[in-house]
């Protein structure tokens, strides 16, 4: 393994280039190609393709850590690979199958091994992409496609590390629409959430939490991690429809249940509600277990458990980070090997 110059005490959630990337393609009615490792680097693109034009793209984000005794762990890739095949038929884009996707997660991962970052230090961020690069000029699917996945050693996403957060919560823009693409990792379902995230930041909050777009009552999610709060001892978390469905969320509530035997309640959570919570926290791939210890919402300032990280949160948190580094018996088989 040759070293790399990367400072690893100060990662971030930067883009740093990686070594190799994963390339297949699909033209017409052929299928997939098998694919190969090559260069990260920069590709030609028709003007006229239909990811530039009309948006016809979907990425997934996979993290690998490496444990303390070097093993390299990657999360429930599997799970990635469904999710991604149920964005392509939403979009309509040719699948790409789950346990090819998997094979090949693996592979760009061990192509990149120098740049999974030391025990603790990080992770290896994973970005697969498929994009329509066919040109087309009617509003319909590309005539053809391009995979990638590509790399990227990252830090805390939130800058706070593991510490409570600021939210706030948004009534001025709606993320998803009901029967949209919002349970889909779309590439334009991320466009819109920009503009609200910087004028957030600029009020003093990370991030916004979505309310649903049909009645403004119920919380959907923050920009780009799922949410939970914790309401007379339950767990709450708004139920599938217009969010993502997040692996962390899941592997987070079978948690809670099985571990810590709380009941888990997947369903409407009218705003209201929440203000009476004990702990709230949001989960996702780079979000990991991220405490909220605040949430403003018209002029007032919502405080949880006094600003500090909560037990059941730090709980839920330490569980999962164990079983992602194998430091925790995993009766799920969630922590996969890249060499296996
Ligand atoms: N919600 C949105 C909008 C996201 O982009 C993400 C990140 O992938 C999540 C939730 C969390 O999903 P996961 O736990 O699968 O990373
Ligand atoms: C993830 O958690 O993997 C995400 O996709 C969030 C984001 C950086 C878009």
């Amino acid at each position: 393994m040759t070293k790399v110059d990367i400072d690893w005490d100060n990662l971030g959630f930067d883009f740093i280039p990686t070594k190799t990337m994963f390339w297949a393609t699909k033209e017409g009615d052929k299928p997939w190609t098998e694919g190969e490792l090559k260069p990260f680097g920069t590709f030609e693109i028709n003007p006229g393709a239909c990811v530039l034009n009309y948006g016809q793209g979907l990425f997934e984000g996979m993290k690998a850590q490496r444990t303390k005794d070097n093993e390299i762990l990657l999360f429930r890739p599997l799970e990635n690979g469904k999710r991604i095949k149920e964005g392509c038929i939403r979009l309509c884009i040719p699948p790409y199958d789950p346990e090819k996707f998997v094979y090949w997660v693996k592979e760009v991962v061990k192509a990149n091994e120098e740049y999974v970052p030391p025990y603790g230090k990080g992770s290896l961020y994973i970005r697969p992409l498929i994009i329509g690069t066919g040109p087309i000029l009617g509003v319909a699917p590309a005539p053809s496609y391009t995979m990638m996945i590509f790399t990227i050693p990252v830090g805390p996403y939130f800058k706070e590390g593991f510490q409570p957060i600021k939210l706030e919560i948004s009534k001025k823009y709606h993320r998803a629409a009901p029967k949209g693409t919002g349970h889909t990792k779309y590439i334009g379902n991320y466009a819109g959430t920009m503009l609200p995230a910087i004028e957030t930041k600029k009020r003093g909050y990370s991030q916004i939490i979505y309310l649903d777009a049909a009645e403004e009552k119920y919380i959907e999610e923050v920009g780009t991690a799922n949410f939970f709060c914790v309401v007379d001892g339950k767990l709450l978390t708004p139920k599938l429809g217009s969010i993502l469905p997040g692996i962390t969320r899941d592997a987070v509530m079978k948690l809670a249940e099985d571990q810590l035997g709380m009941t888990v309640e997947e369903r409407d959570i009218p705003y209201e509600e929440v203000f009476k919570s004990s702990e709230v926290f949001c989960t996702g791939t780079a979000a990991v277990v991220t405490p909220i210890g605040s949430i403003a919402f018209e002029g007032k300032e919502y405080i949880f458990n006094e600003f500090k990280v909560g037990e059941i949160t730090q709980k839920l948190y330490d569980l999962l980070t164990k079983i992602q580094l194998g430091e925790l018996e995993d009766p799920y088989g969630w922590a996969v090997n890249v060499k296996d």
